[in-house]
């Protein structure tokens, strides 16, 4: 009999719970293993309304190490008391499953290899893209080959801001109170909307992809609070859609990972994930391009990802090696500075309407070996005298792009920032 502790019974805790006692006889029957609960905690117990006479209940979280459980369930979040659960179940020789990107991207280096030392069994599928089985993809069928490259949007919550301020034609504020109506967004969304889960996201597909440590530390992160709604409309006029996108390349011996918004062409499928969807696109140098498309979050959704941990745990346990799914980094590549990469910018700027303006701007950009692939002038915004430009530009070195900027921005008919964007470039 393997017995599971489960560790936080919030939303995902319950659905997860739900799920196992739904599905028990048929995760038996396919494993060949008797499952079952045998203990939940949360700090908050006594308020949650699920009874069983067959599970213990406790609020002492860490006591869960000291029952006669095989698996602990960590659903707690965070990396304070996450961690020192999972640390002292690992060294008590228990097996771990956890949905909790911060704790592998930020800890992730030290626990794996903890894990593995003890010949203990970790699995966090539910902590990228919730329902959508990228981990296990990355680490089972994508196994026999190099990957080159990773591209996503993991988080819901900026795609649905962005989905709405373009198809519902909602301001960001707007948009981000409606994702918190709907329970998307937290009431502090700084963590979504300032890019940062992405980025721990982006940083555990790295881990397993290419085999290095977490570049969580060193990965450039850009969220999507300077994207206004005049930038999705000229962006939609160019032929394009903003999304959030989190990025990985390996290219030899460097490694390039980063998380901001992009212009993405509407003819690339990327540019059809709406919502709160998420997608992960994968390139392998023999596979080539695989698209997986789902639920990024959500209480069933993100418990799915859970049991599906569950189920290679029973799988590996009779193998006895239960480390088998443990990706521990193997190569130390270092990342790319952000000033070195390369991309194709969409630029939009205030201008006085005045003759050579646009001259001046592009003899700039010339000057720094920028030449531009479209550009639209518009008529000034209501109640404004200030033209807007727009602009796109070829793919460029950051640093020079930057330099550009700051002499552009320096012009005396120009007015106010440049505010820049990435183009996303999947070739
Ligand atoms: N907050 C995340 C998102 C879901 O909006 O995608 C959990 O990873």
């Amino acid at each position: 009999m393997i017995k599971i502790g489960v560790c936080g019974f919030g939303t995902v805790g319950q659905s997860f719970v739900d799920h196992v006692l739904a599905y028990q006889d048929k995760i038996i029957e396919n494993c060949g293993r008797e499952i079952c609960i045998s203990i939940i905690a949360d700090r908050s117990i006594e308020k949650k309304k699920f009874k069983s006479e067959s599970i213990q209940f406790t609020s002492d979280i860490l006591s869960v190490n000291n029952s006669d459980c095989d698996v602990i369930v960590e659903l707690i979040g965070g990396t304070d008391i996450a961690y020192d659960l999972v640390k002292s179940a690992i060294l008590k020789k228990k097996s771990v499953i956890t949905a909790n990107k911060a704790l592998i991207a930020e800890k992730g280096d030290e626990l794996l290899a903890l894990s593995k030392e003890n010949n203990t069994y970790i699995g966090y599928e539910a902590s990228v893209a919730g329902a959508i089985p990228i981990i296990n993809t990355l680490k089972h069928n994508m196994l026999n080959e190099s990957i080159i490259s990773l591209s996503g949007i993991i988080n819901g919550t900026c795609n649905y801001i962005l989905d709405q301020m373009s198809s519902e034609r909602k301001g960001f504020k707007e948009a981000l109170n409606s994702a918190q109506e709907l329970g998307y967004a937290e009431a502090d969304p700084t963590f979504d909307i300032g890019g940062f889960d992405a980025a721990h996201k982006i940083s555990i597909l790295s881990m397993i992809a290419f085999e290095i440590p977490s570049p969580y530390e060193n990965i450039h992160i850009e969220g999507i609070e300077s994207i206004d709604s005049m930038d999705i409309d000229y962006a939609n006029e160019l032929g394009y859609k903003i999304k959030h996108i989190a990025t990985a390349r390996s290219n030899n011996s460097l490694i390039e990972c980063k998380v901001h918004p992009a212009l993405i062409n509407k003819k690339n499928i990327l540019s059809k994930i709406d919502g709160v969807m998420n997608a992960v696109r994968t390139v392998g140098d023999k596979f080539g391009t695989s698209l997986l498309y789902g639920h990024g979050a959500g209480g069933a959704a993100t418990a799915s990802a859970v049991v599906s941990n569950i189920i290679d745990y029973c799988i590996h346990v009779d193998r006895n090696v239960k480390n088998i799914s443990n990706s521990i980094a193997v190569h130390r590549k270092d990342l790319v500075t952000i000033e070195d990469t390369f991309n194709q910018y969409y630029l939009r700027m205030f201008a006085n309407d005045v003759p050579g303006v646009m001259a001046n701007i592009t003899s700039t950009l010339a000057k720094h070996k920028i030449s531009i692939e479209a550009v639209t002038q518009h008529e000034p915004l209501e109640n404004e005298k200030l033209i807007p430009i727009v602009m796109i530009t070829n793919s460029v070195v950051f640093k020079d792009m930057l330099s550009a900027i700051k002499k552009i921005e320096s012009m005396d008919n120009i007015v106010g920032k440049v505010n820049l964007i990435r183009v996303f470039n999947d070739d």
